[in-house]
């Protein structure tokens, strides 16, 4: 069985105070978890080295919310792969739909960023996300594989898997979204496989983890995580405060009782 993924960016949001009382609440939660939950949390970048000394590695996987494609040099503001693996982060999130509308970020800059974070053993988490218009226009699906295959171009078939994709509509993310429903979620989710399967085959599809990511709450999270082609949340506001958190994992570990 799949491991279930439980994870959340805090966005730009915290103090060196809330990271570190937000780590030793969240800890303890994640120590009594069933192994088969895989939690795991994206602080700013400022946070990370000492997110990295106060959690277990071993238990919550550390991510960074961006990072650069480069390996060093006159790239002012931008972080690198190396710089992320020296401050003990293991997974990097890319594309996220703030930085594609706010910040630039392409499907081509999505693309080589998933390479670079491969070539230095960094798991990258992709964000993909029909916006609005494009669910109106009945072209979700469109935009969203056309977002994977770019995403994944030139990515070796035996890397694929170490690739982890977030499935996060626009129309669902932040203050004013609204969550998709586990069929629209799901509906997606299958979209997203079967483009897997058409280029990599089924096992290799079939590993692939693919996140649900947009106004997932403590009442919606449970019916998500019951979708086949879902793998697991990923979750922001709900689970900032650690006491969210903790109920999203141990929703999760719910999952594994039956
Ligand atoms: P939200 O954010 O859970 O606050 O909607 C989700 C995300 O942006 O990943």
């Amino acid at each position: 069985m799949k491991k279930i993924w439980i994870g959340t960016s805090w966005k730009m949001n915290k103090d060196a105070a809330s990271a570190a009382s937000w780590a030793a609440a969240v800890e303890q939660a994640v120590e009594r978890s069933d192994g088969r939950v895989q939690p795991f949390v994206i602080p700013p970048f400022p946070y990370l080295s000492q997110m990295a000394q106060t959690i277990n590695a071993e238990a919550i996987q550390l991510g960074a919310q961006n990072m650069c494609w480069q390996d060093s040099g006159a790239f002012t503001g931008e972080v690198s792969p190396l710089m992320l693996k020296d401050c003990g982060v293991s997974i990097v999130e890319i594309g996220h739909s703030e930085r594609r509308a706010m910040f630039g970020e392409t499907d081509n800059t999505v693309n080589l960023k998933v390479l670079a974070a491969l070539k230095h053993g960094l798991t990258p988490l992709v964000c993909v996300g029909d916006t609005a218009d494009e669910k109106k226009w009945s072209v979700s699906v469109e935009s969203v594989v056309r977002q994977v295959k770019i995403a994944l171009f030139d990515v070796p078939f035996d890397k694929v898997t170490d690739v982890i994709l977030a499935y996060e509509p626009v129309w669902a993310i932040g203050e004013g979204g609204t969550p998709a429903t586990k069929e629209e979620a799901e509906t997606v989710h299958r979209a997203i496989r079967d483009a897997l399967v058409e280029c990599y085959g089924q096992e290799t599809a079939d590993s692939v983890v693919l996140l649900y990511g947009g106004s997932v709450n403590l009442t919606n999270a449970s019916e998500l995580l019951d979708q086949v082609n879902i793998d697991g949340v990923f979750v922001g506001r709900t689970a900032w405060d650690a006491e969210g958190y903790v109920e999203l994992l141990s929703i999760a570990n719910s999952k594994l009782e039956h």
